[in-house]
């Protein structure tokens, strides 16, 4: 198995945003999150790659735990997030 996030729980302050999301990717696939607006679908991936912690559960990635770890510590094992809002674009006038 490629990616295994196993019975995730992400908070934010003492806000919970996802209960015990678990998915397995292999190697090929591809898995779509499916989910209304609010229900969760960013922070799973926000936790994947580390920029929220979750506070139980665990993610391994090659089988290597990488749960907690930095997200330039993720990046450079080879996970990358295309986020959907940041587009290039001109802020000034
Ligand atoms: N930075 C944050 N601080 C506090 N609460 C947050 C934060 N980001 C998301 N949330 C809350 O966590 C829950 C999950 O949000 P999330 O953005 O993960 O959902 P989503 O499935 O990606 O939604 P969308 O379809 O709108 O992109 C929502 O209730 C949202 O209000
Ligand atoms: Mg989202």
């Amino acid at each position: 198995m490629l990616l295994e996030v196993e019975k995730i729980d992400t908070y934010y302050g003492i806000f919970q945003a996802i209960f015990q999301v678990s998915l397995e990717l292999d190697k090929g696939e591809v898995v779509c999150l499916l989910g209304r607006n609010g229900a969760g679908k960013t922070t799973a991936l926000t936790s994947i790659i580390g920029l929220n912690r979750p506070r139980s559960g665990c993610i391994k990635y090659k089988s290597l735990e990488i749960t907690g770890k930095k997200p330039f510590q993720i990046v450079r094992l080879g996970i990358g997030f295309i986020p959907e809002d940041r587009a290039l674009k001109k802020t000034w006038s």
